[in-house]
């Protein structure tokens, strides 16, 4: 039988990417980072030095475009053709650039195809999906929706004490650049109805990701 799926919404720095995958690994699920596919495209079109915030040229290179992903919480890597991306769809020229291929409708239609094809053929009991509009939109269905938020003021400190070479000041502008840039396209800001919200502003790592696997058992 296909794999069950907790799906997992949020903005940046709301530890959305760290909490799923260490929430997968004690469920002894699998872990999917859709925003990997979205900054993987990005780093494709930049690679073809492609115009990222425009979409008849983004579509152009989507054309082309061979992605592949773990869902191994314990071994995560992300491929572009025989390209290992895994570190550089980290690198902020390609967080700069990602909204603007997240943007493209079609694009979105078909990573969100390909998220649910490589859910429905993985060996597993369940994946986390984590991404903006996987409660909604990608698996709207999911027995387990949660909507990961906190304050933004928390997440640009977490977001810069991860990067910890750049200016915070910076940091937090930028955080707060994308998600109004994100926003226009999904809204991961409010839980949609029967999502369950899970603020972290006021827990550490491990209590968030408890949180989250009691909604997980509360639920299933
Ligand atoms: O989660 P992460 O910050 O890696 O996401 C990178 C970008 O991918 C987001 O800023 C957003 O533009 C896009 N994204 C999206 N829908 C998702 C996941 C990510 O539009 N489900």
């Amino acid at each position: 039988s296909a794999p069950v799926v907790v799906a997992i919404d949020g903005p940046a720095g709301s530890g959305k990417s760290s909490v799923s995958k260490a929430a997968a690994a004690r469920l002894g699920y699998g872990f999917l980072d859709t925003g990997a596919a979205y900054r993987a495209l990005a780093w494709h079109a930049l690679a073809h030095e492609a115009d990222t915030s425009d979409a008849t040229a983004v579509l152009e290179v989507f054309g082309d475009f061979e992605y592949a992903i773990s869902l191994d919480p314990a071994d995560r890597w992300v491929r572009v053709g025989g390209t290992d991306v895994t570190a550089a769809i980290r690198e902020p020229r390609v967080t700069d650039a990602v909204s603007g291929v997240a943007r493209v409708a079609p694009v979105r239609h078909a990573v969100n195809e390909l998220f649910r094809r490589l859910v429905a053929s993985a060996v597993l009991p369940g994946v986390v999906v984590e991404g903006r509009d996987i409660t909604t939109v990608v698996f709207p269905d999911a027995p387990v929706r949660i909507l990961l938020t906190a304050a933004p003021e928390v997440r640009a400190a977490r977001r810069s004490a991860e990067l910890t070479d750049q200016d915070a000041a910076k940091v937090a502008a930028a955080l707060h650049q994308r998600d109004a840039a994100d926003s226009t396209v999904v809204d991961f800001l409010t839980a949609a109805p029967g999502v369950q919200v899970v603020d972290s502003t006021h827990l550490d790592f491990e209590q968030t990701v408890d949180a989250v696997l009691s909604v997980v058992d509360n639920t299933m």
